[in-house]
């Protein structure tokens, strides 16, 4: 059986650089007892190098919340995936819909086409991309079938193969995005949405390939619905934010996990 995979989203809820370190050291010390579980954490730009050293000796990656979609230099406030592995960064979050474009709240952010480009820039830098799709609403009509299939299939057609290798899909529904357990997705529905998901894959990449690829889900994963998530839900793994900016949450989370 393939590892699963849990990745610790930090966002912006770790505020400075003491508390980053805490926590990095806590989480060494504490996931030394857990074999056979892929853990990754995702903490604010000016917190990885100083992470990177941290995890190095240790079975913990790190990666960035996003990437440069740019190759060349002047692009004031971006940083580039040859940046990030400089750092010791190993992979990169592609297309977060916190930082997509979302008309509807007047947020101007990435679109389809930034976000693939900054996933084959992560693989050109020789980070392992996770690329996050996610409706905002569920329809009643199943459009955010339609929907999930847009933005799989504007990120991952004619992608080089060699940005696939490493590649990791994280499913997270926005609506479920920041709240409780209570309010996550069902895991019946998560079910439903990765064989979907595998379906689209199949015709946009390859059926081996769309077999392969790791699928996790994100959006309120807390200890208490990780398990049913992982037994019910069919998934390889969690993107986990807010449960993974607290120690004892987070490996709970990897405990269920195992
Ligand atoms: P959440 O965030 O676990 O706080 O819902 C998940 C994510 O946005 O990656």
């Amino acid at each position: 059986m393939k590892k699963r995979l849990v990745v610790g989203n930090w966002k912006m809820y770790v505020t400075d650089a003491d508390q980053a370190r805490e926590f990095a050291l806590g989480l060494r010390k504490r996931v030394r007892g857990l074999t056979g579980i892929d853990v990754r954490i995702a903490p604010p730009f000016p917190f990885l190098a100083e992470l990177a050293d941290v995890f190095a000796s240790s079975p913990v990656a790190v990666g960035a919340q996003a990437l440069s979609p740019y190759a060349d230099a002047p692009h004031t406030g971006d940083v580039s995936g040859e940046m990030l592995k400089s750092v010791g960064v190993s992979f990169a979050i592609v297309g977060h819909s916190e930082r997509r474009l979302s008309p509807q709240a007047g947020i101007s952010g990435e679109t389809n086409d930034m976000v693939r480009v900054s996933l084959e820039r992560a693989a050109a830098s020789g980070l392992a991309p996770i690329l996050c799709v996610g409706e905002r609403e569920r329809e009643a009509d199943g459009e955010h079938f339609v929907f999930i299939e847009a933005q799989l299939s504007s990120a991952l057609k004619n992608i080089p193969k060699s940005a696939l290798r490493k590649l990791v899909i994280a499913y997270e529904p926005v609506w479920a995005i920041g709240k409780q357990a209570s309010d996550a997705m069902k895991p019946a529905d998560v079910r439903e949405m990765l064989i979907f998901i595998r379906k689209v894959l199949a015709d946009v990449l390859d059926r081996s390939t769309a077999l392969k690829l790791p699928i996790l889900y994100g959006g309120s994963v807390e200890p208490d619905n990780a398990p049913a998530l992982l037994a019910e839900g069919g998934v390889s793994g969690f993107l986990v934010g807010h449960a993974s900016t607290k120690l004892d949450d987070f490996l709970s989370i990897l405990r269920s996990c195992r």
